[in-house]
């Protein structure tokens, strides 16, 4: 397949390019797009066989939900009922990253839910987002643009590297303002339950509903019945090729064990790659060093981690040893993504 790329940003949003790119999904085809998260690969939610392209395209599990990408708050069509909750959260946070899943109305296609009677909505903040979504006329249904499995693409450069020849339409250029994917929020039941931690934090939400918790089962190695409870949580996920492991502690010893780690793996030939923090960068003579920035600006982290994950694939290393964060305000969401990248593989070092 043909693929169109085509570069703007919200400074510049072309509208022709927009406007075309809108009628490419009206017609049920495929089209990558930026959000403030990260990017999506979009099609019209409504119609089964465009939907069905997405998963083909991504390689993605059929029993994996999509979210449906909406540019207001008018989407009583779309669900049976919108509970007090949601209707509060979506006041407070929307457009933004926060998805919030109800009780789907008949209007939406199993396909899109993945055979689930509720639906993951959300509105994006992002400016061509909006757009596209107005100007197609129809909700649209948006995974992340990776191929399954790998971290998502926070800059057009990574989507047209998976996407290339298996979409319609790339469109975009600017970076991720978040880095990581929406926040989303069981909404149909009582307490409301995070099922995956993203730019809207747990404290943010407590502020709207002091009961809000996060699924426990999305921070630990999956085992047993204690499973998290979006279907996508549960694959390996975020990973780049090589295998990623965790060095938790207090941060003078977890330099000295990464160190130690990184002269180990040298001395059998391997290539290392460390994520390292400006704090810290400096105390790592030997391996592949790339900061993920500073860790008085968390948010900043969890921008550029997934680009940071992808960089060491373009470097060909044979393992990325990572230090790790306060799990606190956003650093849950960073925590959660790099522990999934690494397959839960975590060295704790005692104080
Ligand atoms: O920020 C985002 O949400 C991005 C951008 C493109 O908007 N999209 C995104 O989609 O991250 P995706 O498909 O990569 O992740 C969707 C997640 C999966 O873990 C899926 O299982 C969960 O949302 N999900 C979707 N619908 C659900 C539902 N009805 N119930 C439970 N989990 C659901
Ligand atoms: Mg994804």
């Amino acid at each position: 397949m043909d693929t169109k790329v085509e570069y703007l940003d919200s400074n510049m949003p072309n509208n022709e390019i927009i406007k075309k790119a809108g009628e490419v999904i009206r017609e049920g085809g495929l089209v990558a797009f930026p959000t403030e998260t990260v990017y999506g690969l979009g099609a019209n939610a409504l119609d089964e066989e465009a939907v069905k392209k997405i998963f083909i395209a991504k390689g993605r599990p059929q029993d994996n939900p999509l979210i449906v990408h909406v540019a207001s708050t008018e989407i009583d069509d779309l669900v049976e009922e919108i509970p007090d909750i949601a209707r509060k959260l979506m006041d407070k946070f929307w457009p933004g990253p926060l998805t919030l899943i109800m009780k789907k109305s008949s209007k939406i296609p199993y396909v899109t839910s993945a055979g689930l009677d509720t639906i993951g909505i959300r509105m994006p903040s992002n400016a061509v987002a909006n757009k596209l979504i107005k100007e197609s006329g129809v909700p649209i249904a948006a995974p992340s643009a990776n191929i399954s499995g790998k971290p998502s693409p926070t800059n057009i450069e990574r989507c047209i590297e998976d996407l290339l020849g298996k979409v319609d339409y790339i469109i975009g250029g600017e970076v991720c303002n978040v880095g990581l994917e929406s926040t989303i929020v069981d909404c149909t039941v009582e307490p409301p339950c995070v099922l995956r931690p993203g730019g809207v934090t747990l404290e943010m939400l407590k502020e709207i509903h002091k009961d809000i918790y996060i699924d426990p089962a999305i921070m630990k190695k999956p085992e047993g019945d204690f499973r998290p409870k979006a279907p996508g949580m549960k694959y390996r996920h975020y990973a780049p090729k090589a295998p990623v492991k965790i060095i938790s502690g207090n941060l003078q010893k977890t330099i000295a064990k990464i160190n130690e780690m990184v002269q180990n793996y040298m001395d059998t030939g391997k290539t290392v790659g460390i994520m390292a923090t400006d704090e810290s960068i400096k105390n790592y003579p030997k391996g592949i060093v790339k900061s993920l920035g500073s860790r008085k600006d968390l948010r900043n982290i969890g921008k550029n981690l997934f680009k940071t994950l992808r960089e060491f694939d373009d470097e060909n290393v044979d393992i990325i040893l990572s230090e790790a964060f306060e799990e606190k305000g956003i650093g849950i969401a960073v925590m959660n993504r790099l522990k999934k990248s690494a397959g839960f593989d975590i060295t704790y070092i005692n104080d």
